[in-house]
């Protein structure tokens, strides 16, 4: 099975008379983050949660931002030098006993830009370069009241998978 569910069954959206995803409805570029891109990262995260996470952030882009390597991702939507989303995610090896596979984490589109397949173009970029790093499935996890994020994820062809969270509180 491949990663995006629509760059699997070739072309879902088209295939229901939406456009594709090769054909964005806005001009973006999809590049990885830079340094100076986090303030508009820091923002359009604030904007969802509410919270500016500065240091969360910027050990994110530690992380994922800087280490250049297919198993970790962190892209912007460029619109007119202007970071309009981002996505998030890396390549995870063995977890709970699974083949290696990718991770996205996290993606925001600023409310001004979505429903302009902004967040379609980020997947698939993500997905990408998953797929050039050697892995065929795709996984994220989302709040169970997030029908938002439930709707974008299936609707780029994301489906139930085989696992289920657990939590705890700890003393
Ligand atoms: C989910 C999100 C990334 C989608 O970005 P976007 O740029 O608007 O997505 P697209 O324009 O590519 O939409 C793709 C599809 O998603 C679905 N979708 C997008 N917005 C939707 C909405 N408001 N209601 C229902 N479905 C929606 C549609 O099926 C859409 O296809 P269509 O335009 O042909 O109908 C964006 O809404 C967002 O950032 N939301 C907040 C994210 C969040 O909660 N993050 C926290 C967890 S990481």
């Amino acid at each position: 099975m491949a990663t995006s569910g629509r760059a699997a069954r070739g072309s879902g959206k088209a295939a229901r008379g939406r456009p594709a995803a090769d054909a964005p409805r806005v001009a973006v570029a999809i590049r990885p983050v830079r340094r100076e891109d986090l303030e508009r990262v820091i923002a359009i995260d604030a904007t969802v949660t509410g919270i500016a996470k500065r240091n969360y952030w910027r050990s994110v882009y530690e992380r994922y931002g800087k280490s250049g390597a297919a198993e970790r991702q962190f892209l912007v939507a460029d619109r007119g030098g202007q970071v309009a989303g981002f996505v998030i995610g890396e390549v995870r090896d063995w977890e709970f006993g699974s083949p290696p596979c990718g991770w996205v984490f996290a993606i925001d589109v600023e409310p001004g830009a979505r429903q302009a397949g902004i967040g379609t173009r980020l997947l698939d970029a993500i997905c990408a370069n998953f797929r050039r790093a050697g892995v065929r499935k795709v996984r994220t996890m989302l709040a169970r009241d997030n029908t938002l994020i439930l709707s974008f994820f299936r609707s780029q062809g994301m489906m139930a998978g085989p696992f289920i969270p657990l939590e705890m509180d700890l003393a």
